[in-house]
């Protein structure tokens, strides 16, 4: 994994913009092809979901189709979630200011931050952030582990009745929580200009790792290998 660079250094004379590396190639596909997983499997599911939303199987061919290729989705959904969470669940881990970083929201979200150290020196990830990967990845085990008990094609012998409808409630239930997820998750990419570009470029102003990240931009300018770019 390519350590995280900060370039070009004598473009600050030219006036160029500074960039910071903030994600590999291999992990803006890795996240890329969970993305494009979760919205497929939101649209099958859906479908599958209610009658007044039958209509989206056309998407996926009929009927019949998107009852076979929605869990073939999730499994796909599953271990690419995998490979997110072994790149950044290290970068997760919740530390003490990240609660006092949570309770004061508030200040954050209104930019009343007035620069307190408590506020503005945030790692790579700030705690928000931190909930959703948590959230993802608990509802993600949650949405296989249902999903694999109601897939009667392969696994109709090993669940009771009683569990499988246990499971269709705990499945329908995780999906709906993790759709909420995923919004806050690309409101928040949208709302904080500049983040998107993090997952697309892979790379980040310095101005924006300054005002959002400052703890993970000073590690990278002081030479820590903490938080490269993963
Ligand atoms: C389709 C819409 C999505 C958009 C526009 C989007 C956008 C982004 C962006 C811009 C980042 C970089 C944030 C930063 O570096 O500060 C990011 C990070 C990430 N995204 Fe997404 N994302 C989407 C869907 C998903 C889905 C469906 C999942 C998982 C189920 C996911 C999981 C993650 C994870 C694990 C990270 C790393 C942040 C962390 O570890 O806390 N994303 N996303």
């Amino acid at each position: 994994m390519s350590a995280a660079e900060i370039k070009p250094r004598d473009a600050v004379h030219r006036g160029d913009p500074v960039t910071v590396d903030r994600y590999t190639v291999g992990a803006r596909i890795n996240h890329w092809i969970t993305a494009t997983c979760l919205v497929l499997l939101a649209l099958s599911g859906l479908a599958l979901f209610h009658p007044t939303l039958f209509f989206l199987t056309n998407l996926f061919g009929g009927g019949q189709a998107t009852r076979a290729i929605h869990p073939w989705i999730g499994v796909v959904l599953f271990f690419s979630f995998a490979g997110l969470f072994l790149r950044f669940w290290r970068l997760n881990l919740w530390k003490g200011a990240d609660t006092t970083w949570l309770v004061r929201l508030r200040e954050v979200l209104g930019n009343r931050d007035n620069e307190d150290p408590d506020l503005v020196e945030i790692g790579k990830y700030n705690a928000g952030q931190k909930v959703v990967f948590w959230g993802m990845s608990v509802l993600i085990v949650v949405l296989i582990s249902s999903g694999l008990a109601i897939w009667d094609q392969y696994f109709a012998d090993y669940t009771t009745i009683e569990q499988k409808r246990l499971a269709v409630l705990g499945h329908s239930l995780a999906a709906i929580v993790i759709i909420c997820v995923w919004i806050v998750h690309v409101y928040a990419a949208i709302w904080v200009r500049g983040t998107i570009n993090a997952m697309t470029r892979g790379r980040v102003t310095g101005g924006w790792a300054w005002r959002h990240h400052r703890k993970w931009l000073r590690d990278l300018v002081t030479g820590k290998p903490a938080e490269p770019a993963e």
